[in-house]
């Protein structure tokens, strides 16, 4: 399907999502959001996508939710159609792995967005921030919440407070993003780690978001209750007897999703 503003692309297993917008440094206005949460929907529904790449420009990721679409907005207008209510929930209901790579400006929405993601892997120049607090606002998809979660209180409080920017090298020191690469490498390395995630087992990998997932939503003993049972439930799958066997056999397991 063709986007106004992503393009989509198929290639081995993994659909690569670009966001478009390079005039608004892809800030996140309702039909960017809107078409996302479809093709994330027909990537989660398409068997021959088994891990998503969310990328931007070299610029900007996403300069975060579109100021000028919201400028003029009243508080009933936000609260009475739920704004970003709908379209960022969907794409937390992907069950595909998601990596966000990330190049320039992760700002705002742009940075919730990007912590939506599984996992981000971030070039050399990605500057993450939530600086809402320089528009008299505050983070709305989520910032305040997970930011929170990923880096700790003080950092996130100082990040949201005083809307300073954070470098990839802090970003990694502080557990935001999983690796930091060179710009150039950057969509390299994204791509080589969504080939190796589509070459597991689905069920497999599927399960084991769920249980990562479940980690920011419940107690510890609940998590590692919810973990050992979707553990042996691996044990029903034929996954599990190839994956044990190619090991013992000493070859490349063939992973059937079943
Ligand atoms: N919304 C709409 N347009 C944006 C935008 C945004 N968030 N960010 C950048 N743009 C537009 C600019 O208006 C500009 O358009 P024009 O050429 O038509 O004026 C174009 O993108 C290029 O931007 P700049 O000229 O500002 O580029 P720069 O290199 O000088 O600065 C920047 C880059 C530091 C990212 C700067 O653009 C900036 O500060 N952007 C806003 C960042 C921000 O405040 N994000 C939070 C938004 S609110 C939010 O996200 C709420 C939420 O949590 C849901």
């Amino acid at each position: 399907m063709a986007y106004q503003t992503l393009i989509v692309e198929i290639e081995d297993n993994v659909a690569l999502i670009r966001l478009n917008r390079p005039e608004a440094l892809n800030a996140l206005n309702s039909v960017l959001l809107g078409e996302l949460a479809d093709a994330l929907k027909s990537a989660d529904g398409n068997d021959k996508v088994r891990c998503v790449v969310i990328t931007g420009s070299e610029k900007a990721f996403a300069a975060g939710a579109d100021i000028k679409e919201m400028s003029s907005k009243t508080y009933v207008e936000m609260f009475g159609t739920n704004f970003f209510g709908t379209e960022p929930d969907s794409i937390g209901r992907t069950r595909k792995p998601i990596i966000a790579a990330v190049a320039g400006y992760a700002l705002g929405g742009g940075c919730e967005l990007a912590m939506m993601c599984d996992f981000i892997i971030c070039a050399d120049n990605a500057k993450f921030g939530q600086p809402e607090i320089n528009l008299g606002i505050i983070a709305g998809i989520g910032g305040t919440q997970r930011l929170t979660r990923f880096v700790g209180k003080s950092k996130a409080m100082d990040m949201h407070l005083t809307g300073r920017f954070m470098d990839a090298a802090e970003a990694e020191r502080s557990g935001l993003v999983s690796r930091v690469v060179p710009l150039a490498q950057l969509m390299p390395e994204a791509m080589a780690a969504a080939q190796k995630i589509a070459a597991k087992s689905q069920i497999s990998v599927m399960a084991a978001k769920e249980c990562v997932d479940r980690a920011y939503e419940t107690t510890l003993n609940e998590g590692v209750l919810f973990e050992r049972r979707l553990f042996h439930s691996m044990f029903a799958t034929e996954d599990q007897k190839e994956g044990m066997a190619a090991f013992l056999e000493k070859r490349e397991p063939q992973f059937r999703d079943k």
